[in-house]
């Protein structure tokens, strides 16, 4: 590598450059511009070298130098603030416990991962479709789900600490405190859905409830869904959108909210056909980390076993069951999340939901623990038929097949908190480099900003140019973000940080050859690519299709 000193209209430009065999010839390369001064680019080289360095010993010796970084949740909130992922509802007022609002890169992730599930559940399929219902609705919905007799917590307070928490009815008598092993005092049941009012004047108004689940309305509107969009067994029904519990005690962050979004699925079938999970679904080979609730009666550690292992000891009992655990967790490891991470675990006798026969938890190990990250209960014909009781309006629809009427059931209710697969990704891809930088490694399927576009020098018109016109043509496709402030490196490292997988840069020689230097984020790596193919280049590494190494220098 070595430094040349250009003259143009007067002035001394420096840049760092390194001699390389092309087509069996000899050329030199420009790597980076280093400035107007012979000092400021002999620094800036070292710079350079050191890191090109650090990357060539990676390439040999195999060691890593970005490492996926354990933090803990109050590192995560701490980091989501600062870069504008999430902050406290209202802070200047305080906030409110249990509210959160996404700032300017949060919100672009959040809606990112609600647009993968929707494209993987909805659109990829052609038995699932969607709705969005509404988050007020008739209250007799809660009364009938079972909601409001059922869905109730028991609120208790720690003599010593004054810690407050739920516990379940039957546990109530052994408890102690989770914080100081205190005596606990019972307040009593506890309906932890929200009420308002519908209509101004108090006296004429109804009492009406916030819902706590999206899953009630598919229920309510089955029939009308099925007609329109002429569903046959077996089908879904898939709603995202918000849900509200008064929880006792919000805590942990976003793990537990009193104002969250859910990703809901119902997936009916004939329950004369519970067995007949399609064989081309190709569950078998599939490894699930099992922790069932025999495993957990007898103080058993998980295993790890196939699929096909699984139902043939009768550990998970229908094959569609398996089918709707292996679909949801490839839905996170093809999304980047680490499959070390994850187990699934099944619900004891104790705690199954009011409507639910049999219910596995997809969990994450987070800082705190193995926690429930996604439920995928079995409900059954529970709530179809009591909404046709109630309501006395016939649920069932006619099954082609065996030419009956039939009240079709629940075999699986895949049911996700969008923050918490929120979380999920940011801790999977939360690591440093040796700097002790952060390197956001999100998939970049559900990145924040696609690719961020750079002018190697801000006060060259013509790269100014160029990078902005390269920047218009992308944002009409992808979330991208113009920058040109700062030194190269900064820009680089702001961007890691918030998990923009590819850096493009405009230098000297752009305006030359009609190219530009595309970095990758996971490694530092970069290639020049010609302009013309920037955006081609760009789907094709987004949607995977490509890996950043294939690409032609
Ligand atoms: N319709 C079924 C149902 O609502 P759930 O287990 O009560 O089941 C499903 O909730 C998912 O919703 C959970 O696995 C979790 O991801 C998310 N969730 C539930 N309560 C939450 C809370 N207070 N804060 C954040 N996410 C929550």
């Amino acid at each position: 590598m070595f430094i040349i000193k250009k003259e143009r209209n007067g002035k001394d430009y420096y840049y760092l450059r390194e001699s390389i065999r092309e087509d069996g010839k000899v050329k030199a390369k420009t790597i980076a511009y280093l400035g107007k001064t012979k000092k400021e680019a002999e620094k800036k080289a070292k710079e350079f070298k050191q890191k090109i360095e650090e990357g060539n010993m990676e390439e040999k010796t195999g060691k890593k130098t970005i490492e996926n970084k354990k933090i803990t949740i109050d590192e995560l909130a701490n980091f989501c603030k600062r870069k504008g992922f999430v902050y406290p509802t209202a802070e200047i007022y305080g906030g409110l416990a249990g509210f959160w609002d996404f700032g300017p890169i949060g919100s672009e992730l959040k809606k990112n991962i609600k647009d993968a599930w929707w494209k993987y559940h909805v659109h990829s399929r052609d038995d699932i479709v969607g709705i969005d219902g509404a988050i007020i609705t008739n209250p007799k919905v809660w009364e009938t789900s079972g909601h409001v007799e059922n869905f109730t917590d028991i609120a208790v307070v720690c003599k010593k600490c004054k810690n407050k928490f739920k516990v379940d009815e039957s546990e109530l008598k052994d408890a102690v405190c989770d914080k100081c092993g205190g005596e606990l005092e019972s307040k009593g049941k506890f309906v932890p859905m929200f009420t308002t009012q519908v209509g101004p004047i108090e006296e004429d108004s109804s009492m009406a409830y916030l819902r706590p689940e999206t899953a009630q309305l598919i229920f309510t509107d089955f029939k009308l869904i099925q007609d329109n969009a002429r569903l046959k067994l077996p089908f879904g029904i898939a709603q995202i959108g918000k849900s509200f519990r008064n929880e006792i005690a919000p805590r942990n962050f976003l793990f537990r909210s009193r104002e969250f979004e859910q990703m809901e699925i119902e997936y009916f079938i004939n329950p004369d056909k519970k067995e007949d999970c399609p064989k081309d679904a190709q569950i078998d080979n599939f490894e699930l980390n099992i922790y069932s609730a025999e495993m957990q009666e007898k103080n058993q550690e998980s295993e790890k076993m196939t699929i096909k292992k699984a139902l043939n000891k009768k550990i998970i009992a229908l094959p569609w069951h398996a089918y709707w655990l292996k679909t949801e967790l490839s839905w996170f490891y093809e999304l980047g999340a680490n499959p070390e991470n994850f187990r699934i675990r099944q619900h004891t006798k104790n705690e199954k939901s009011h409507y639910s026969t049999d219910t596995w938890d997809i969990e994450y190990k987070f800082p705190i623990g193995w926690k429930e990250l996604q439920g995928i209960a079995d409900r059954g014909t529970y709530d179809l038929n009591a909404h046709q009781e109630k309501s006395k309006k016939s649920m069932e629809i006619m099954d082609d097949a065996s030419g009956k009427k039939i009240l079709p059931m629940v075999v699986a209710e895949p049911s996700l908190g969008v923050e918490r697969a929120f979380m999920v990704f940011m801790f999977d891809a939360y690591s440093t480099n040796e700097k002790e930088e952060v390197i956001l490694k999100l998939n970049p399927k559900i990145a924040p900003i696609k690719a961020a576009i750079f002018p190697l020098v801000k006060k060259d018109k013509k790269l100014v140019e160029i990078a902005k016109d390269i920047y218009k043509n992308l944002r009409k496709e992808w979330n991208v973000l113009y920058d040109q402030s700062g030194s190269i490196g900064r820009r680089y490292a702001r961007n890691d940080e918030i998990g923009t997988p590819f850096c493009i840069t405009i230098d000297e020689n752009s305006i030359k050859n009609k190219d530009a230097t595309i970095r990758n984020r996971d490694n530092g790596e970069q290639k020049r690519i010609k302009i013309s193919e920037i955006k081609d280049t760009l789907r094709k590494l987004i949607s995977g299709e490509i890996e950043f190494k294939n690409i032609k220098n």
